[in-house]
Formats: C-alpha cells, structure tokens, sequence
C-alpha cells in the first residue's frame, strides 16, 4: 500500500523552527517524512538531520522520501523517548530544532492491515510498533471494567463510556473480541439509535482512547519532553503538533514551566528555590490550521502547533 499522508501545519511548523542551515534538527515522529523533506530541503551540506519513527512502514517510505538528501540524514526505528541516547549514539549532544506531529498518520489509519480503522474489518492491532506484543485485543479483552471505563471516558472523551464499558465485558464473557468489526458492533449496541444518527461514527472515540492507552501516547509525551528541551542548543525550537486536548495540555503545562519554573511563594521577594528559566513559549495561544487548510485536509482540524524556544543564561 501506498504511503499517503498530508502533513499538518507544515508552513507554520517549518517557520516555527528558524532553521539555520547548517544547524541539527530532528523529527521524533517521522512519519510520511512530510515535514522532514522540508527541513532537509533548507539544510546545507554542513546540516544535518535526524529521523525517529517506531513504525518500520513509516521508516521505509521516509527513506525513500529522503534518499536525495542521505548525505545529511540519519533514519532511526525508535520511540522518540529514547531521543537522547540515539543522539548520544551518534555523538550528538546538542540539536538546534525538534519537531513532534503526534498521533497516527493516515496512512497507518487507512491501512486496514493494521487495525486501527472502524471502517473495515480487520483484526484489533492499533499497534504502531510492531515489534511491541501487546495488542489492542489485549486492552479490550484483558482490562477490568473500570479500567475500560476510565480510558473510554478519558482519552476518547465519550458520554457513554459506561454503557461501551459494560457492553463489552458482557460481550467477551461469552467469547473473546477478536476483530474490529465485533468491537464496533458492540459499540453502536451501546449508543443511542438517535445519537448515532447525528454524531460521527459510534466508533471513532473509543477506537481514539484504545489507540492512546495501548501507545501509551501521553505518558510518552510527558516522560520526553523535559529531556526534549534540555537537547536544545541556546535558540534552538521545539515545534508540538497536538491532536487530543490532553496532549495539549502536557506540552502547554510543561512548556509554562520550563519558562517559569521557579516554586517560591508568590509573596517571597526573591527567588530562593534556584530554579532557572530554560527558555521562551513563543506560541502564547497555539497555532491553529487555516481555513483552508481545514477544508483541504479535515484531519487538521483537531491541531495545535505550540512552540518553545531554549535560551541559555548569558
Ligand atoms: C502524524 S504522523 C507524522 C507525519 C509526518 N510529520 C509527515 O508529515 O509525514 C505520526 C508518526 O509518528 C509516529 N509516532 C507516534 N508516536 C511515536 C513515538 N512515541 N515514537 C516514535 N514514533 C512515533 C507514528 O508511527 C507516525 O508515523
């Protein structure tokens, strides 16, 4: 299958880096190699750039993609929460850009293969590392209730979270959910007739938060990106592309905090903790995808771009 995939915020996201052209840069989520292709396009024969995608599908077609510029590139089969031992590998200790575009990209969506689509049937995979042995059919067959509950609730942020819950414990008490197909019927079982009507599709939230839960999406981020910005050159940009508010919330939340990390008392006179600024949020509200660009590709409709800047203590 063919690897297609419109990368998001793409103009705003290339301006947000300042790219130096003989600077290091990286993209944690390589992908299609939409964004990379123009980074490696503004570097010079001094620059150099740095790939990192769990997906092998991702990493063959971004080799491709990227063949012309192989004198400046690294490509590397990793979780970009190692991004710091791959770069110390390599002899890397200092990047002057990083780009994260999060979640999945359309062509791992599309590829019925890889069951992360409601669309077809197809067997409950959702794993973007393949090498990774536990599956979505883990999650849905193995949490308890509760568990199925919380996830539903919060990474798929759907009102009948309960009812999916229940609906599936009662489901694979009898036999155990094995396909795409069997989950998404058991979901419009648990909706509303007249919701399911007006809504999108039944499916699409709770297939989001079993996506979310087993990549371990958050947790990743917020684990990563303290060590993110400490890669960071004096000047050098962190570019987050977001597609979930709660996504949003970890990079704005830690961003704030890597500008003003100070934890004394408001009414202290100086600042006693020691804690110093390790740069600017240069994006004050995220960057949000044109009018256009909604138009043209509805999947940007949920993103953000937030953008941090590291500045060293002169
Ligand atoms: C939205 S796509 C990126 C598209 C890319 N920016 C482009 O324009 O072609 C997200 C990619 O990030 C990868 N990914 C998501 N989380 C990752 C992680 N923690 N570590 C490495 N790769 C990850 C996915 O496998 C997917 O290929």
């Amino acid at each position: 299958m063919e690897f297609k995939h419109k990368s998001v915020l793409l103009d705003e996201t290339i301006e947000g880096l300042s790219i130096r052209p003989d600077g290091i840069y990286v993209d944690g989520t390589l992908g299609g190699a939409g964004h990379a292709s123009e980074v490696c396009q503004r570097l010079s024969a001094k620059g150099r750039f740095i790939g990192i995608d769990q997906d092998q599908d991702a990493i063959i077609a971004a080799s491709e993609r990227l063949a012309a510029y192989e004198d400046r590139v690294t490509i590397i089969r990793s979780n970009y929460c190692y991004m710091v031992n791959e770069l110390k590998n390599l002899g890397i200790q200092k990047v002057n850009g990083i780009v994260l575009d999060l979640g999945v990209s359309s062509y791992q969506l599309d590829n019925e293969e890889r069951g992360f689509t409601y669309r077809v049937d197809a067997p409950l995979d959702m794993r973007m590392d393949q090498r990774q042995s536990r599956t979505a059919a883990d999650i849905v067959n193995g949490y308890d209730e509760k568990e199925l509950y919380r996830i539903i609730r919060d990474y798929g942020e759907d009102k009948f979270a309960k009812n999916i819950a229940k609906h599936i414990v009662a489901a694979r008490a009898k036999a155990p959910i094995q396909t795409t197909g069997e989950l998404t019927e058991i979901i419009r079982q648990s909706i509303p007739m007249k919701i399911q009507a007006t809504g999108g599709h039944p499916a699409k939230r709770t297939f989001q938060a079993i996506r979310i839960e087993l990549n371990r999406e958050l947790d990743v981020l917020r684990e990563s990106l303290d060590g993110m910005i400490n890669l960071l050159d004096d000047g050098g940009r962190i570019c987050i592309i977001t597609f979930h508010s709660l996504e949003d919330r970890i990079v704005k939340t830690i961003f704030r905090k890597n500008e003003n990390p100070c934890t004394c008392p408001p009414d202290f006179p100086v600042c006693v903790c020691g804690k110093e600024s390790k740069g600017k949020v240069i994006t004050r509200k995220p960057i949000l995808p044109s009018a256009v660009e909604m138009e043209e590709n509805p999947r940007s409709k949920s993103a953000k771009l937030r953008i941090f800047e590291r500045r060293y203590k002169k």
